[in-house]
């Protein structure tokens, strides 16, 4: 597999962490191509938990480069500060490489993102205020500041100044907000820069001349495909592209470069923040999948909503991602149900789908139609082959295969690194 990508298959959280851990074992870069600090990626190693935010999962092996690709959005203090709790835990970062042409998250993002969904009320998208959708708002307006601008103080400061012009108006006449001053601001930033100098560079050239001499490159998604921008349950989504198509775009490489896309995806599903969501479980077994499940955001700490599988949602992943493979996580949680439920339909406004509906108002007012397979309700988080696990559970994942149309190739028992089973 000389170049990989991972990516969430249904609304974040599927694992992507713990799967770009597995994989880049066998890597020489790993690449975040999307997104900023609103993803939390958890890896487990023994009895230590990293929960990475920026820094792509593959900085804990010491043979792999990772790298933060131009489609991103940093919060530069975020990272050092990452940078500083991973070197504090005896974690090399001295590899990292970052994209000149990466946008910055400024504190005015931040403010905006925040008083914004206040503004919202009701309709609010439940964001991570991480000031992801105002930094890429300035981005696609086109006076986004790019990290290669923090080494020209004059070109920053006068960035600053003309983004704040229009910034500063919004916040006091339309948000009630008292207005940011560009030069405290510049002042900030130019002292982070200071130390984000020597691991900035040309990360497309970086990640050409890799493949280019066969290198195995891994592209770590954020957030997951429900979650996408263009693809996914807009308007309640992230501002960027997690499917397959943001991973050349946001690195920087052309899509021929691109050998197998891994979608992983959990036994079940969850969601954090507003939004249609068709399987979702208010009753006992979906507060029993957060509390095995331990569904709580690591970024917010937000309780996640939880229910069935989506095979509709699943096979819409398969589709808009040309998913090669499928990684299934957490399927030990389902070892608490005597029966397992999987949506396979849905039913809307007395129409009935078998794809997954391209209109809003289709989705808002879905009710799944399912099919009920056997539990297993037994113990399988200590099972290393796809032979030692209950039959039932193997039927699950046959299923599943069935209903979506590629392999499962992986499926993980457990948390922590050697819980899993590799079918390839
Ligand atoms: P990501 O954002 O996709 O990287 O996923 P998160 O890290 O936000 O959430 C996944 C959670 O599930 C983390 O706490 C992982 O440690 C945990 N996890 C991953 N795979 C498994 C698994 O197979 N079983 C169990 N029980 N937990 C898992
Ligand atoms: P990882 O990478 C789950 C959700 C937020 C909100 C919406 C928009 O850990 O899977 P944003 O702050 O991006 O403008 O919020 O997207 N969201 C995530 N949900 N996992 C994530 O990342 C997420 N990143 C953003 O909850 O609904
Ligand atoms: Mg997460």
């Amino acid at each position: 597999m000389p170049s990989t990508v991972v990516l969430g298959a249904q609304w974040g959280d599927e694992g992507k962490g713990r799967v770009t851990d597995y994989f880049a074992q066998s890597a020489d870069y790993v690449v975040r191509y999307q997104g900023g600090n609103n993803a939390g990626h958890t890896i487990i190693i023994g009895d230590e938990k990293f929960a990475l935010s920026l820094t792509p999962s593959g900085v804990m092996y010491p043979h792999a480069v990772p790298v933060i690709a131009s489609g991103t959005v940093i919060d530069p203090k975020v990272l050092l500060d990452e940078m500083d709790m991973l070197e504090s835990r005896g974690v090399d970062t001295s590899r990292l490489r970052i994209s000149s042409n990466a946008h910055l998250i400024m504190p005015y993002h931040k403010r905006l993102d925040a008083v914004m969904e206040r503004f919202l009320g009701r309709n609010q998208i439940g964001t991570t205020k991480k000031g992801i959708g105002p930094a890429y708002t300035d981005k696609y307006q086109r006076r986004g500041i790019r990290v290669q601008d923090l080494f020209d103080p004059k070109i920053f400061r006068d960035k600053v100044d003309v983004a704040l012009g229009d910034t500063n108006k919004l916040l006091t006449r339309v948000y009630n907000q008292l207005p940011m001053d560009g030069s405290t601001i510049a002042d900030e930033y130019l002292e982070y820069a200071k130390r984000l100098l020597p691991y900035v560079d040309d990360t497309s050239l970086l990640l050409w001349n890799a493949l280019k001499d066969g290198k195995h490159v891994l592209f770590e998604g954020a957030q997951g495909t429900l979650l996408d921008i263009d693809h996914g349950t807009y308007p309640f989504v992230t501002s960027s592209n997690p499917t397959a198509g943001g991973a050349v775009v946001g690195s920087g490489i052309g899509p021929k470069m691109i050998d197998e896309i891994v979608g992983v995806a959990k036994g079940y599903i969850s969601r954090v923040g507003t939004g249609p969501f068709p399987t979702e479980l208010n009753d006992e077994i979906g507060e029993t999948m957060v509390e095995l499940g331990g569904e709580y955001g690591v970024v917010t700490g937000r309780r996640r909503r939880c229910g069935w599988l989506d095979l509709l949602a699943l096979r819409y992943a398969v589709r808009v991602n040309s998913l090669t493979q499928l990684f299934l996580t957490k399927i030990d949680i389902l070892s608490a149900f005597d029966t397992i439920k999987v949506a396979t339909g849905y039913t809307s406004l007395g129409e009935q789908y078998d794809e997954f509906p391209r209109q809003q108002r289709v989705l808002y007012n879905c009710a799944p139609i399912y099919e009920e397979l056997a539990g297993w309700n037994v113990d399988i988080t200590g099972c290393r082959e796809f032979g030692d696990l209950p039959t039932e559970a193997q039927d699950y994942i046959r299923f599943i295969e069935q209903a979506i149309g590629i392999p499962v190739g992986w499926v993980s028992v457990g948390p922590e690194r050697q819980q899993l089973i590799s079918r390839q």
